[in-house]
């Protein structure tokens, strides 16, 4: 016999072989959890057997739209408290071909970590969540599970001179946002997350932990912005700090359209992406009620960062942006930590302790986000019609957040994360409610849709890109989540990633085959082609 008919009669035995294990009274899941040690299992597994289950699972839900009855639910979650327990869940569940969700924060915008069309369980990572900070080097290791918050928190009791760059959200989880890229307000200055991490310890298919060094620098390159949980588990990251000013700068001020919004919004696109690096200012345009007939009406939040004195902020602005009428009034100097709790729209004083508060949310709203890059200005006229349509509609808001600076020094090879030069800004929508019907939710999720579309003429395209933290299942996503649809994939793929989804792609192939690492918008493996015997063939056998 060739080697291709010994691979044929091995595959046919094999599948003799699995077809009889079928015929055995236990259940995938019952191999799976058989798989896992005693103490696994009895310690951190949670079956829906176990009472506390629900409270498990909900505890990082913060969507309700995956929320529901109708939701589905993991057949186990296994709250990991040690990188072993990692990579035994990762065996066994490769082992019953289980599919895992990955979750840390459970911020993903389409729930990804925590729901699947298909059985699966769910890897918790939220115990592993150490922040140990090296003064010295000025660099931290922080393991998935820690959340933003509680890293800022740990690198400001060592220091006022240090930061790392990366969201607003602060119950946001290491493991998620690092792995899809990370920005926030340091952006302009020092990049993203992902442009200042440089190590990380991660769990491939076969249950190894490797670092970077170990996993060699293709794979480092892609769960730097390709999105994680297509690669393996990621237990820790290595983060370099970066410098900032003992004291920073930071304003909110707020116009409404009658004052004269639009025109500051329109100037405001031709010069933030051009401002000095310290500067950093979103654009939250919101619909909000005046008077007393609630009348609906646009008001324009500008929210700013300035890493310096308050005199070079107010020259620098008097210059280039003197429509804002920023003065000094406006301005709050405060510790970069204290900052971090005032862009949650803490108030001053808040004590700091609030970063390490988990998400109190025991009944969250149902959201809806999708992302948008403009490259060239939104014509007047065009934010105008913005913001009627965002008036008759149904509670959409924005932030827009300014590129330029540091995110244009980076080349949109260097990481996943192709969205470079050429940009403007990034768009941020937000639809949120309460209301329990499925009506009201179709109309919001109808109403999201329908605006995106309004923003066609000025947004990118070919492709119309997205961001991949800004996870919208809109754009293209694989159902029944566990077959890859290489045809899907490319869809999505490329907006997420431009031209650097063919190399996600090549690194994909070679460190999981299989594709075991799935789900409806993970990085697919090359397409194998597939040899199709006919009888002919079989009649060598
Ligand atoms: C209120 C709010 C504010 C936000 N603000 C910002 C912002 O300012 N900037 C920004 O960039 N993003 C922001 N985001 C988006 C956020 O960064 C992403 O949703 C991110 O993926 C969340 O990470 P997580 O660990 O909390 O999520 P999870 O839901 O746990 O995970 C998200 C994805 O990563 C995978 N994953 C999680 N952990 C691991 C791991 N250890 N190994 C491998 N894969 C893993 C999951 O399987 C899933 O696919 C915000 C989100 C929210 C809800
Ligand atoms: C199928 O399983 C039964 C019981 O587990 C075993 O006795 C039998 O030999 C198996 N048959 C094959 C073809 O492996
Ligand atoms: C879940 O229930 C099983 C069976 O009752 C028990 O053995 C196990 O300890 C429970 N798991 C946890 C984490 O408490
Ligand atoms: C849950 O309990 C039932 C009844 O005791 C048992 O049959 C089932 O196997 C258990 N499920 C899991 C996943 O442990
Ligand atoms: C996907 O999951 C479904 C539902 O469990 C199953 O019937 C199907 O065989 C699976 N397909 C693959 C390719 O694993
Ligand atoms: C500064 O701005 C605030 C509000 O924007 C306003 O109330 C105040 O009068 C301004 N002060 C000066 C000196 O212009
Ligand atoms: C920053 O936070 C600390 C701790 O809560 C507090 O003592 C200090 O007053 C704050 N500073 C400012 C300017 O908000
Ligand atoms: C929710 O929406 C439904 C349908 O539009 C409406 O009848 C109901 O009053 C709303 N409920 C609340 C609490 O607003
Ligand atoms: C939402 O859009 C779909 C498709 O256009 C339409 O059939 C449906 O009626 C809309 N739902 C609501 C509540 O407007
Ligand atoms: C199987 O048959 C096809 C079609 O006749 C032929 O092209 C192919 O080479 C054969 N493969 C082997 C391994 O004999």
């Amino acid at each position: 016999m060739d080697t291709i008919w010994k691979l044929c009669f091995l595959m046919a035995t094999l599948t003799i072989v699995l077809s009889n294990s079928t015929t055995t009274a236990k259940s995938p899941i019952q191999h799976f959890i058989n798989c896992l040690s005693h103490s696994l299992v009895s310690e951190v597994t949670y079956t829906p057997n176990n009472t506390s289950f629900s409270t498990i699972l909900n505890i990082k839900i913060q969507n309700k739209r995956f929320k529901t009855a109708t939701t589905p639910k993991p057949l186990a979650i296994i709250t990991v408290k040690d990188d072993s327990h990692v990579q035994e869940t990762v065996k066994c569940a490769k082992s019953n071909n289980i599919q895992i969700r990955i979750r840390s924060g459970g911020h993903d915008y389409e729930g990804c970590s925590y729901v699947s069309d298909v059985p699966f369980v769910i890897l918790d990572m939220f115990h592993l969540n150490s922040v140990d900070v090296n003064l010295q080097e000025s660099t931290a290791w922080v393991e998935s599970g820690a959340t933003l918050g509680k890293i800022y928190y740990t690198i400001a009791k060592k220091s006022n001179k240090l930061a790392f760059p990366s969201g607003v959200c602060f119950t946001v989880g290491a493991g998620g946002h690092f792995s899809g890229g990370g920005y926030g307000n340091l952006m302009r200055k020092f990049g993203l997350s992902i442009d200042n991490i440089i190590d990380a310890k991660i769990v491939d298919v076969k249950g190894n932990i490797l670092d970077r060094k170990s996993m060699g620098e293709d794979l480092f390159w892609a769960i730097r912005g390709g999105g994680g949980a297509s690669f393996g588990v990621i237990l820790s990251w290595k983060l370099q700090l970066v410098p900032v000013t003992p004291q920073v700068i930071v304003f909110d001020v707020k116009r409404y359209v009658s004052e004269g919004a639009t025109d500051i919004v329109y100037k405001w696109q031709l010069i933030a992406p051009k401002l000095h690096k310290d500067l950093f200012i979103r654009v939250q345009p919101n619909v909000v009620q005046i008077g007393q007939e609630g009348k609906k009406v646009v008001q324009v939040s500008f929210i700013g960062q300035f890493l310096g004195k308050i005199e070079r902020l107010l020259v620098l602005l008097s210059k280039k942006f003197p429509e804002l009428g920023l003065n000094k009034s406006d301005c709050f100097s405060m510790p970069w930590i204290n900052s971090t709790l005032f862009w949650h729209d803490k108030p001053i004083g808040t004590p700091l302790e609030a970063l390490l508060d988990e998400p109190k949310d025991p009944q969250p709203l149902y959201k809806k986000y999708k992302s948008d890059y403009v490259k060239k200005p939104i014509p007047k006229e065009a934010i105008e019609s913005i913001w009627k349509l965002m008036i008759e509609g149904e509670d959409l808001f924005m932030q827009w957040n300014p590129y330029g600076g540091r995110m244009k020094e980076i080349l949109p090879s260097e990481t996943p994360f192709p969205h470079r030069a050429g940009n403007l800004f990034l768009i941020l929508y937000i639809n949120i409610w309460s209301n329990e019907s499925s009506e009201v939710s179709e109309l919001h999720m109808n109403f999201s849709r329908s605006f995106y579309e309004f923003m066609t003429p000025y947004v990118s395209n070919s492709p119309r890109e997205a961001f991949l933290n800004y996870r919208d299942a809109d754009i293209g996503a694989n159902h029944p989540s566990n077959v890859t649809r290489f045809g899907i994939a490319k869809t999505y793929g490329s907006k997420f990633f431009k031209g650097n989804f063919e190399r996600l792609v090549s690194v994909k192939t070679k460190v999981d085959p299989e594709n075991f690492f799935r789900y409806e918008q993970s990085i697919p493996t090359k397409i194998i082609v597939k040899v199709i015997l006919n009888d002919q063939n079989k009649s060598h056998m």
